[in-house]
């Protein structure tokens, strides 16, 4: 089984209308809803992979409530830690010549005691699972280092995955504590200078980066970079893969579909071979730009797109 971690899941709501003019009161001609946010994002593609998968995350009020059935919907067996507040809603204005959009609520506050419940849950369900995903923002009433907690709940366990950004992926790169460490983060590129504070425009400069992750205590790091596909360090060796030239429909939730492939791979027990692992994971993140939803993917697009994926060492 693999279980993922939603702090902050979003009712995704997409909005199509001709041409979005500021200051002006507009119809939508179309409005898609949608659960969204990235754990749950991960989570969608994992049963596409055919993966067990549960989720524990925070959810409030009716919009909490929809995206716990939707989710249920999808297979995903839901652990919803009820908080006092509203789930948030992320609005994707998407105009006739393609141009998006996006408005994103910080995400309703989590207290204490909600915080409490769900690192008790965490350590509840981790020890049934596989391989651990940790995916996405953290809403207001999560300290920075939230992510540090949770991977102590994890206890080292089994593999555990962290894809976040900023403060929050800051912490876990620079902790120190002696806290049980992440197997792997994903960062893409941008986040990755960030975390960094570096630039990584060379595949040389992006090795550097991936030992500069290992020295802080991460085995397995991943850095991923939009159509230059993504590195990797196993076992000491940079691997690169890249996936095939595609005409792009939406790349939003590449990132979230790549982590999945490789949390399905860690599952089966393939970690060992590296070509297995990243190939699916770039295939999982080149079959999300093939369709307008974040995070689609169609397995019969995995299962073509994955012989063309490129994959070696450097
Ligand atoms: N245009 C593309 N064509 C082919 N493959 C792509 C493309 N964009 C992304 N991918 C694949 O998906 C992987 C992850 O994409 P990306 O680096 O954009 O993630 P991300 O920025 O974390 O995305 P998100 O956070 O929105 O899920 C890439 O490493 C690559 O293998
Ligand atoms: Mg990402």
């Amino acid at each position: 089984m693999v279980l993922t971690v939603s702090l902050n899941p979003a009712v995704d709501k997409y909005i199509h209308l001709r041409r979005l003019v500021h200051g002006q009161h507009q119809q939508a001609e179309q409005v898609v809803t949608s659960a969204g946010g990235k754990a749950v994002n991960v989570a969608g593609v994992l049963r596409e992979l055919g993966e067990e998968v549960e989720l524990i995350g925070f959810f409030g009020g009716f919009t909490g409530q929809y995206l716990v059935r939707e989710i249920a919907t999808e297979g995903v067996r839901c652990h919803a830690i009820e908080i006092a507040t509203l789930t948030r809603t992320a609005f994707v204005l998407v105009e006739e010549d393609g141009a998006e959009t996006e408005l994103v609520e910080p995400g309703g506050a989590v207290t204490a005691d909600e915080i409490a419940a769900l690192r008790a849950a965490l350590r509840a369900a981790a020890t049934r699972a596989q391989v651990i995903v940790m995916s996405g923002s953290a809403p207001p009433g999560c300290p920075d280092d939230i992510y540090v907690q949770l991977l102590a709940d994890c206890a080292g366990r089994c593999p555990v995955i962290v894809d976040t950004s900023r403060a929050w992926l800051q912490a876990v790169v620079d902790d120190t504590s002696g806290a049980a460490r992440p197997t792997m983060i994903k960062p893409n590129r941008r986040e990755a200078e960030a975390a960094l504070g570096t630039t990584l425009a060379t595949p040389a400069a992006m090795a550097a980066g991936l030992r500069q992750f290992a020295v802080r205590g991460i085995p397995l790091p991943v850095i991923s970079d939009g159509a230059h596909g993504l590195y990797a360090l196993v076992d000491g060796a940079v691997w690169q893969a890249g996936p095939p030239q595609l005409q792009r429909v939406n790349s939003v939730g590449s990132g979230d579909a790549a982590v999945a492939g490789i949390a399905a791979s860690l599952a089966r027990g393939a970690a060992a071979d590296s070509d297995t692992m990243l190939r699916l994971a770039a295939a999982c993140g080149a079959a999300n730009v093939l369709t307008q939803e974040c995070a689609l993917v169609h397995r019969a697009d995995i299962e073509r797109l994955l012989p063309q994926v490129t994959v070696g060492r450097m």
